[in-house]
């Protein structure tokens, strides 16, 4: 095998789903590129990046898919998901209604993607403490009760991003 065929072994599709606004984008944009915009305007259609990886010592490339949560600036849903073999569920700790709306990105995951699609619920924002509304418990508690993986992340502070994306990849690996 040539190099490029070597590292297309290891090329693994990962979606970003949640609502809008809670920071699936920079979510990415930090782990990417080390990247945050604090004025970021919604995802309209899908992005994806392909980032290196080093797990266990072996290199993987990880495709990740970001689209928006609004339904009216999504793509065909049916492609965005088609192939996906890990899945980041993200929720905004500080605005309840998009925890409430966990069950129903499981649902469309779930339609949409094979059964085995390693998952982690991911409660963005940490940084924003004085204005939390679902509290660490909670989202551990339905992270166990789905089956999930589960992490609280920031994007503006960095904490967990990375750690994140590689409790998915090294899962799926
Ligand atoms: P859609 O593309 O509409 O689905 O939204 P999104 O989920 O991609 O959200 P996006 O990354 O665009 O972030 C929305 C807003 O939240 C932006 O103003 C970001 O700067 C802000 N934001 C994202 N992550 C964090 C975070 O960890 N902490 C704080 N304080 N703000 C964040
Ligand atoms: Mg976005």
């Amino acid at each position: 095998y040539s190099e490029e065929e070597k590292t297309e072994d290891y090329l693994f599709k990962i979606v970003l789903i949640g609502d809008s606004a809670v920071g699936k984008s920079n979510l990415l944009a930090r782990f990417a590129r080390d990247e945050f915009y604090p004025n970021s305007k919604s995802t309209i259609g899908v992005e994806f990046q392909t980032q290196k990886m080093n797990i266990n010592g072996k290199e993987v490339k990880a495709q990740i898919w970001d689209t928006a949560g609004q339904e009216r600036f999504r793509a065909v849903t049916s492609a965005y998901y088609r192939g996906a073999v890990g899945a980041l569920l993200v929720y905004d700790i500080s605005r309840r209604q998009t925890f409430d709306s966990v069950g129903k990105w499981l649902n469309e995951l779930h339609t949409h993607s094979d059964m085995n699609v390693v998952t982690i619920l991911i409660g963005n924002k940490t940084d924003l403490k004085d204005a939390r509304e679902v509290s660490t418990d909670e989202g551990k508690d339905l992270a166990e009760a789905q089956g999930l993986f589960f992490m609280e992340t920031s994007a503006l502070d960095s904490s967990n991003v990375t750690a994140a994306f590689q409790t998915v990849v090294r899962e799926i690996y």
